[in-house]
């Protein structure tokens, strides 16, 4: 079973290679809601994490042996805490693990979703280090008016998506929080719980008195994955594992949380890297979001749902005429078009030449977007493709409590 479910998932991978991103101003984020436009040095400031410089770029490729993920080239992952650590423990030769996760809202990812698993791939592929995703299905059910049944449906139908992006079976453990939690995992919750106060809850996540208690407990159960002996299959009683996750800033309340109680409890503090958003295709809120449809492109979306979309909406930094165009060029630095290709075409020197075309008044936003839609056309395809493979079997395959390659 392990060796078909290998050979489906190596195809899968190889799919994956080929081809190819406050305070008073009215800005808010948090694991819900990012309204505003989002200032990141900023917010850098105001959560207290640290900017990834070059210097950690270049690090990364000398201990890892590998070029870097243009996510990294590009500062698309621009936050962190404790990276020096993991690079240092990495350097010595201890072991790490990378946590990342989902909530399982809606039927299908949208291209914002891609960006930390693409970027957790190329991590579990740069260090050979095991990988534990989470489905918080539980979440989902406290948050919107999901039932349970239907939530723990889409973990699955996610988790194929999730797997899609050529996660590697020796060394990854999908979970769903459902199905999961007990033994160790909710030990953990519990000593978690029993360490976070209602006003330090309050002040990290803002609940309201009018909040189902179920919210004011959950953030126990995503801070519990950064704790290694959760998974006692793959690290037994190891308190000491360090862990790094990957994910978009929205995020960083959770793990700030995680990292004031666990030193209490005999834990290293879980090391962040954290990306930007993938912005809405109007841009001008901060995030793409399943909830609007028309603002988000989905991975189940087709080469003509594609085209129009961002045809109609992704908002242009192009002026309003030929003439103006030629004359002034675009504003990059609200041209959605622009924004997304930084995040999803590989190719340096063409992205360069692009913007230099496009910001002098050469290209035009029709051209440009056409450019855009083969590009995101093309990789989304590729992932229908990995994802087609993807069966029940093999998603059971993931989700199995078994050891990994450590
Ligand atoms: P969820 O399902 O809202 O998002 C899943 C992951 O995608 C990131 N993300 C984005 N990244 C870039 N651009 C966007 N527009 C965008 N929208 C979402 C999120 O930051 C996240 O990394 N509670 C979590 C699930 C979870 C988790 C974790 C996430 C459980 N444990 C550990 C990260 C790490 C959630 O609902 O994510
Ligand atoms: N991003 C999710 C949404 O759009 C909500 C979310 C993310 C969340 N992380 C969370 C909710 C953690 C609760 C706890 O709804």
């Amino acid at each position: 079973m392990v060796d078909e479910v290998k050979e489906v998932t190596e195809k899968v991978a190889d799919l994956d290679v080929k081809g190819d991103a406050q305070e008073d101003d009215g800005t808010e984020v948090d694991p819900w809601d990012v309204k505003g436009k989002v200032d990141y040095g900023k917010l850098i400031k105001k959560f207290g994490c640290q900017a990834i410089t070059d210097e950690h770029v270049t690090r990364i490729e000398r201990c890892t042996g590998m070029k870097a993920h243009h996510f990294l080239k590009r500062k698309t992952f621009f936050a962190h805490r404790d990276l020096d650590q993991i690079l240092e423990a990495k350097e010595k030769g201890q072991p790490f693990y990378l946590y990342t996760g989902r909530g399982p809202s809606s039927e299908s990812l949208h291209l914002g979703h891609l960006v930390p698993f693409m970027f957790t791939k190329y991590l579990q592929d740069a260090f050979k280090v095991p990988l534990v995703i989470q489905l918080t299905d539980d979440e989902k059910v406290l948050w919107r008016s999901l039932g349970i049944e239907e939530a723990k449906r889409l973990a699955r139908e996610n988790a194929k998506d999730i797997i899609a992006c050529g996660f590697d079976i020796d060394r990854t453990f999908l979970f769903q929080d459902f199905e999961y939690v007990g033994g160790k995992f909710y030990e953990n919750i519990n000593s978690i719980q029993r360490s976070v106060t209602l006003n330090q809850a309050r002040g990290i996540f803002g609940f309201k008195g009018e909040d189902n208690i179920g919210k004011v407990a959950f953030p126990a159960v995503q801070a519990s994955p950064a704790l290694p002996d959760t998974f006692p299959h793959i690290f037994g009683d190891n308190k000491k594992v360090r862990c790094l996750i990957p994910c978009a800033i929205d995020q960083d309340p959770y793990f700030r949380m995680t990292r004031d109680v666990v030193p209490k409890l005999g834990y290293h503090k879980p090391a962040l890297i954290e990306s930007v958003f993938f912005p809405a295709l109007q841009g001008d809120s901060g995030k793409m979001s399943s909830s609007d449809p028309n603002s988000s492109i989905f991975v189940t979306d087709t080469r003509k749902q594609i085209k129009t979309k961002i045809n109609k909406y992704a908002f242009s930094g192009g002026q309003d005429t030929l003439e103006e165009q030629r004359e002034k060029g675009a504003n990059l630095d609200v041209d959605v078009p622009w924004k997304y290709l930084n995040f999803f075409m590989e190719d340096e020197e063409k992205l360069a030449e692009i913007g230099e075309a496009y910001s002098s008044g050469k290209m035009l936003t029709g051209e440009i977007k056409a450019i855009l839609i083969d590009v995101l056309a093309d990789m989304v395809e590729r992932h229908q493709r990995a994802r087609a493979l993807v069966t029940d079997e093999i998603v059971d395959a993931f989700l199995a409590r078994r050891p990994l390659s450590l």
